[in-house]
């Protein structure tokens, strides 16, 4: 242990635990991004009497790993959302001691939560043509908008930050650019439903939003690139509040005239050939794809939907040893998003990526969506299953570019080949 985080223990342990010296800290760092006032969250945790009233529920979610939500136990990704063992066992002793304050005059200030955009004036703003009323109640809206082309011309893209617009009600957001004119003709004006997938290909992601989660830089020899008259097209994730709310997502794009001196690609694991059984309990999907040349992975996306319980992904290196590239044990389709690694993972030529997701199509799960359980197969409703995970590469040297599209051009055809 940190010396520090040692002396704090044994502080602690002499004087007790209190809100004001132990508590708050941990709370507004990683909890209050979405319990505030006005945040996704159905209650604040800032003021002392309103975490010390769930003292004792704090200290189970917490040590179920329940709250705060982030679903990877390994490897270490950005803007992760994980406590320490010690804050864990911080916010235990304090429910078990009855949740004493301490000294009011210590709480740190309340967190302050940016309103603006993050990175400074962005090059081009773009928003939803207009809110979206979403109901006082019911399911979960999962709605796809399109934005008419907000460029001509193309440009490369340093970062995109997405402002939610009313954070009561949006629990996560993606962004895609469609070149295909397909979310154009689909949304009326108040988007459309898209659960799964927004509904064309290529669906090119842009970067997402979650609550308290950064502005998406990708690394600064690959950006992005916005290819000139596609549109933007925001899938944003609802979540009824209780009272009837409007909300209008903006994104904010930073262009970049540097150009990008390797091309990033991306390779995609998965299946359609999905069949699950009522009451089977590990029902698995595998694929795999062997690399041609060196690559640093950057970030990881998986998709699957209610009845996928493990997500497991890793690389076969040539020397035969392992490295995870994802591994969540309770997979939820409620906290989905894309995960961009804290340093990229570089491969060596010849390794091996490889996917198994495992799903319970059994009554003790209890994201099933058939009561009784019955026959899921692949599809884009809620109902139907999905496995998907797309790994994002960039080759370690530019000159390899070309034989690593061609590799992929190849497992794309013999996918069709076997659909
Ligand atoms: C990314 C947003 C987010 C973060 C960060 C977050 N929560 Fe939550 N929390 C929610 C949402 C949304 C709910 C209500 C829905 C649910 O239970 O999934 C919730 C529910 C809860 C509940 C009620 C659970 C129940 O069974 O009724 C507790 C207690 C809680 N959170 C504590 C915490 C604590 C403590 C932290 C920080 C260590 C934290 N949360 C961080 C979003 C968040």
């Amino acid at each position: 242990m940190h010396l520090i985080a040692w002396l704090a223990a044994f502080w602690s342990s002499v004087t007790g635990v209190t809100f004001s010296h132990d508590v708050a800290p941990i709370l507004y760092r990683n909890c209050a991004s979405c319990h505030r006032t006005g945040g996704v969250a159905p209650f604040s945790l800032i003021a002392y009497e309103d975490a010390a009233k769930r003292a004792a529920l704090i200290a189970t979610v917490t040590a179920k790993h329940y709250m705060p939500p982030w679903l990877p136990s390994e490897p270490r990704f950005q803007h992760e959302r994980k406590l320490t063992i010690e804050e864990i066992a911080t916010l235990a002793k304090w429910a078990e001691e009855g949740a004493p304050q301490g000294d009011a005059a210590l709480t740190p200030p309340a967190p302050r939560f940016p309103e603006g955009w993050q990175l400074g004036k962005p090059d081009v703003v773009a928003e939803m043509r207009a809110p979206f009323a979403v109901p006082a109640d019911g399911p979960d809206i999962y709605q796809c908008f399109d934005i008419p082309a907000p460029e001509a011309r193309s440009h490369y893209v340093r970062a995109i930050d997405i402002s939610p617009g009313n954070p009561k009600v949006v629990h996560h957001a993606i962004l895609f650019q469609d070149v295909t004119g397909t979310a154009r003709k689909r949304d009326a004006g108040s988007g459309y439903p898209c659960f799964g997938t927004p509904g064309f290909l290529p669906a090119r992601g842009l970067g997402g939003w979650t609550p308290g989660s950064l502005p998406f830089e990708p690394p600064a020899d690959i950006p992005e690139q916005l290819d000139g008259g596609a549109d933007l097209v925001l899938q944003v994730h609802y979540h009824p509040s209780g009272r009837p709310e409007t909300s209008r997502t903006r994104v904010a794009l930073y262009f970049t005239a540097r150009k990008p001196t390797r091309h990033a690609a991306d390779i995609p694991l998965g299946s359609n050939r999905i069949d699950i059984p009522p009451g089977e309990r590990t029902y698995k999907v595998t694929d795999h794809f062997t690399i041609p040349v060196a690559v640093d992975v950057i970030a990881i996306n998986p998709h699957a939907h209610y009845v996928c319980k493990e997500m497991y992904g890793y690389a076969v290196l040539p020397d035969g040893s392992r490295r995870t590239l994802i591994r969540i044990s309770d997979w939820n389709f409620d906290w989905q998003q894309q995960y961009v690694y804290a340093t990229p993972i570089r491969l060596p030529a010849d390794t091996r990526v490889e996917m198994e997701f495992t799903y319970d199509n059994s009554e003790d799960n209890p994201r099933n969506p058939n009561h009784p359980p019955a026959r899921v197969v692949w599809g884009p409703g809620s109902k139907d299953e999905m496995a998907g995970l797309h790994i994002e590469i960039a080759p370690a040297r530019e000159a390899d570019a070309q034989e690593l599209a061609d590799a992929l051009w190849g497992k794309m055809i013999r996918t069709l080949r076997v659909r």
